[in-house]
């Protein structure tokens, strides 16, 4: 529920992230104005009118867009997916370059319509186009962040809560650092209700091995290029995902999520956009100092932010 009367989302790239971005964000009643913006005018005009064609069956949000940047007017939160998306077999840094571009010429556009507004970055690599994206604007990183491990964080709680039988929202578990290759789990604090992972147990659902749970790491760290193999793209999940961030900042609800924000002297990393644990609420993103960490997941966070901020010096 937004706590800010009239509030208006706009959804940036009218791809299939985007346009399930504004759908999920009109079924979920995410905000009350809903606007698509793309350069591709016969495109967005398409898709909004497939979309504003079922709001009998939606709460009361509505939606508009279009090709002309004015649709984006006054919003609270703008949402950007618009770019190159990963080939089969491409990882997300390979994008850098060409996303990059799209980036710089769109946000002066968008910050002169939109001053105000709080906005989250979904094209990738989303964490290497915050830190452009924070440097090119001077907003602070609480208000320009990216959507970073959410996706990869619900892939992981969705094969944990089939695993232990539980439901998805009573495992409590988190992927951080890059949203991409070196991502990982911070299973030293991973629990099913209050017990550690580890310790869980429950009729037909036997104890969990660390090899187990290696293995599931990886399969989450490589669901995308399964999706984009079977499908050419992922839209669906990420598109719940960040109409998510969008309600908990819209709603002001201090939900912690793992948002990628430009952190800094975050347990000695500047400068480097990653996800870690964070509260996300009207005020923007702002990560969690006291998240513990074993010395492996340090190590992994490390490596994490090395692999970011190389990819981030090939832009310069
Ligand atoms: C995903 O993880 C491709 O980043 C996108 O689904």
């Amino acid at each position: 529920m937004s706590v800010i009367e009239n509030s208006k989302l706009t959804v940036v790239g009218a791809g299939s992230v985007g346009s399930s971005t504004a759908y999920a964000a009109l079924i979920r009643g995410s905000a009350r104005h809903v606007a698509l913006y793309d350069i591709a005018t016969e495109k967005v005009e398409a898709e909004v009118l497939d979309l504003a064609h079922g709001t009998q069956f939606t709460g009361a949000s509505d939606i508009i867009g279009g090709s002309d940047i004015s649709v984006a007017e006054g919003s609270h939160v703008v949402v950007i997916t618009a770019g190159a998306k990963q080939k089969p077999g491409q990882t997300r840094i390979e994008l850098a370059g060409t996303n990059a571009n799209i980036l710089k010429t769109m946000l002066p556009q968008l910050l002169e319509v939109a001053p105000d507004a709080f906005y989250v970055i979904v094209t990738n690599p989303c964490d290497v186009l915050t830190v452009l994206a924070q440097d090119a604007t001077g907003l602070p990183p609480e208000r320009i962040f990216a959507s970073g491990t959410v996706l990869d964080t619900s892939r992981l709680r969705w094969k944990l809560a089939q695993r232990a039988g539980v439901s998805s929202s009573s495992v409590h578990a988190y992927i951080v650092g890059e949203h991409g290759d070196t991502e990982f789990p911070l299973w030293s604090n991973a629990t099913i209700g209050t017990v550690p992972i580890l310790d869980w147990e429950s009729p037909g659902h036997p104890r969990m091995t660390t090899d187990e749970l290696d293995e599931i790491a990886i399969d989450v760290r490589d669901a995308a290029y399964k999706v984009i193999q079977g499908k050419g793209a992922t839209n669906y999940a990420i598109g719940l995902s960040s109409a998510r961030i969008v309600e908990a900042i819209l709603g002001d609800e201090h939900s912690v999520m793992p948002v990628s924000t430009v952190l800094s002297n975050y347990h000695g990393i500047d400068g480097v956009a990653l996800s870690v644990p964070s509260i996300v609420s009207a005020s923007g993103a702002i990560p969690i100092h006291e998240t513990p960490f074993s010395s492996n997941e340090f190590e992994l966070l490390a490596r994490s932010a090395a692999t970011l901020r190389e990819a981030a010096t090939t832009l310069r």
